[in-house]
């Protein structure tokens, strides 16, 4: 891989050929076929159980924490009430430990009887009630990762007893099971879905099972999966945020083209609103998994989130940037002084630009724009609104004009910039592809 080294605005910018060229590919190329149920034709908005309240199963000591049907229903409760659902979050979803240890009789699975005394058909027409749905958990292999039994001889069986109860999401994970099986096994959950006839949005965890042993498969995960999990679950903290973004950007030639309206990659769960991440990092991980059109699904105590998290996470213009209709993700563009570019292309040939400044010591650094590549989009003239850490209309721009953004340590500045084809220019008399191409060549 080689590094161009560049002087640009005074900066010098080391630019990846690669980020370039993966832009090629992902401006001339459509996503190969998604999964076709007609799910997922943007990325999943909603609230999942397990970063926040894991396998808590003691409800007599900590009832109102603990996995049992109530904490779905205050969720959902919250969710309708207090501009969740308004803000586009539709699903409440069950991660795992809701199941009891056996089967019953019938071979079907059923939910832990003390926890969820109501059952899971009766929790589904609750939350559909509030106007939201519901999404339950299960497991490709012999066991779900903490032990409760897993789907592997009973895909048809269970698929249709999550049709029975009405469940409109499943995210099926791969712990338990031999990697050269994890294909097989997750075709064959897709098809049993499938077969239900009932509309249920399938979340897998495929590629992350199979990255230590080859590299997956993402046109077959795409035609499978309506989202996949590539990397390690998400914790409370902002090195385990850090690490996925830096994997996502240093894996971005392979996933980027595989996302797409019915099929996107999963950096996990949204963490703003917990313990672990200060105002500026929830900042960051709300910008980029805007940018790289991730499902926002948010693990935290709806209940009790401060105003600050809960204004970001129903923040109107980040959540248009992730629900973009054009449907592409973005990637990575640019590193330079501890600085990261991030670019998404958006409907109506606009551009979202997210730039993280991964200084954790020191104040707020300013960053010329007109350094990251996207800025090519501003010749002859565009318009910018700065969206984090505030709004801000920073009007008419070209391509020599000097706009420092201020980011904080480690947090983002976010920005949608919409071309204004000015005096036909060469650029502007070409179509948004092969204008994206020709600007993108200049900067190779
Ligand atoms: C795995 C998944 C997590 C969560 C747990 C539950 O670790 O990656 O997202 O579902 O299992 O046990």
């Amino acid at each position: 891989m080689s590094i161009v080294v560049r002087k640009v605005s005074g900066l010098k910018v080391k630019m990846c050929r690669v980020a370039c060229l993966l832009a090629l590919v992902v401006l001339v190329s459509p996503a190969a076929d998604a999964l076709d149920n007609g799910l997922a034709l943007k990325p999943t908005m909603g609230w999942l159980h397990w970063e926040r309240f894991m396998c808590n199963i003691d409800c007599e000591r900590d009832p109102n924490n603990c996995i049992s049907e109530r904490l779905y229903m205050q969720m959902a409760d919250v969710m309708a009430k207090e501009g969740w659902k308004e803000a586009g979050y539709e699903y409440v979803c069950i991660d795992d430990c809701w199941p009891s240890r056996q089967r019953d009789a019938q071979g079907r699975l059923q939910a832990d009887p003390k926890r969820f005394p109501a059952g899971i058909k009766k929790l589904a027409d609750y939350v559909h009630s509030k106007g939201l749905k519901l999404g339950i958990y299960a497991d490709v292999g012999k066991k779900t990762c903490a032990g409760y039994p897993g789907s592997l001889g009973y895909y048809e069986t269970d698929a249709q007893t999550f049709a029975d109860w009405d469940v409109d999401l499943l995210k099926f994970d791969g712990c338990n099971m031999d990697w050269t099986l994890l294909g097989e096994g997750y075709v064959n959950m897709s098809k049993a879905l499938n077969k239900t006839g009932r509309s249920i949005l399938y979340s897998c965890e495929w590629p992350l099972y199979e990255w230590p042993f080859q590299k997956p498969n993402y046109t077959a995960i795409r035609e499978a999966c309506n989202h996949w999990r590539n990397y390690a679950d998400v914790y409370d903290s902002w090195s385990s945020v850090k690490s996925i973004v830096e994997w996502t950007a240093s894996h971005q030639d392979v996933i980027v083209p595989s996302a797409g309206p019915g099929g996107w990659n999963d950096p996990d769960m949204l963490v703003i609103g917990n313990f672990g991440l200060s105002h500026a990092q929830q900042e960051s991980q709300m910008a980029l998994w805007a940018i790289m059109a991730a499902p926002l699904l948010v693990s935290n105590d709806l209940r009790d989130i401060c105003p600050r998290s809960k204004e970001l996470l129903q923040n109107r213009h980040i959540i248009a940037i992730s629900q973009d209709p054009l449907g592409k993700q973005g990637y990575r563009t640019a590193k330079v002084d501890n600085f990261e570019a991030w670019e998404r292309p958006l409907s109506q040939k606009r551009l979202a630009i997210a730039v993280l400044n991964l200084m954790e010591i020191g104040g707020p650094r300013g960053f010329f724009l007109r350094a990251v590549p996207g800025w090519k989009i501003c010749d002859p003239q565009c318009n910018v609104t700065q969206i984090l850490p505030q709004y801000q209309e920073l009007g008419v721009q070209t391509p020599h004009t000097r706009v420092v953004v201020s980011v904080n340590p480690s947090g983002t500045a976010l920005l949608t910039v919409t071309p204004i084809s000015g005096d036909a220019t060469e650029l502007n008399k070409l179509s948004w592809e092969d204008a994206s191409v020709k600007r993108r060549r200049i900067i190779l």
